[in-house]
């Protein structure tokens, strides 16, 4: 089957759950594209569409809390750029209920393409900001400095 993204160490943020998130969104990226170039059924594409939306749903939902409760600095231009691609996919998704879009090049070159990039540039530098951001941080390490006999 066809892989429009292949996962991989580029995307890797070191954070357990975002990361499988990622991956998970790839898969059904690639999914969907694979059913669509195998010419599959209108039911079977919605159905595609649909695990994808709500994975990524789920996921910019699990990035945001995370980006709050990390006191992410650039939360609110990162939360805009997912509400901008969510909304672009939910129109589509309406668009292709009602029968008046359907999937082609341009589709899966958008939704790739805003993927790799925000994976990239703008993932990976909050992934720098929230992985550093875990139980034994600066003060966890000082803290077990003194400690020590
Ligand atoms: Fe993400
Ligand atoms: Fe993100």
């Amino acid at each position: 089957m066809s892989r429009l993204i292949r996962w991989g160490t580029p995307y890797k943020l070191g954070h357990q759950e975002i990361d499988l998130q990622h991956e998970q969104i790839i898969q059904r990226l690639n999914d969907l594209h694979g059913h669509w170039k195998a010419n599959a059924t209108r039911r079977q594409l919605t159905g595609c569409l649909a695990e994808l939306i709500d994975a990524t749903v789920g996921h910019f939902r699990t990035e945001e809390r995370v980006m709050v409760s990390s006191r992410y600095p650039r939360y609110q231009s990162h939360k805009a750029d997912h509400d901008a691609f969510a909304g672009a996919v939910l129109a589509f998704q309406q668009k292709f209920q009602a029968g008046e879009a359907c999937f082609d090049d341009a589709f899966f070159d958008y939704v790739s393409t805003w993927l790799r990039n925000h994976l990239i540039a703008s993932d990976r530098p909050m992934g720098r900001v929230i992985c550093r951001k875990v139980p034994l941080g600066v003060k966890g390490r000082k803290a077990a400095t003194r400690l020590r006999p």
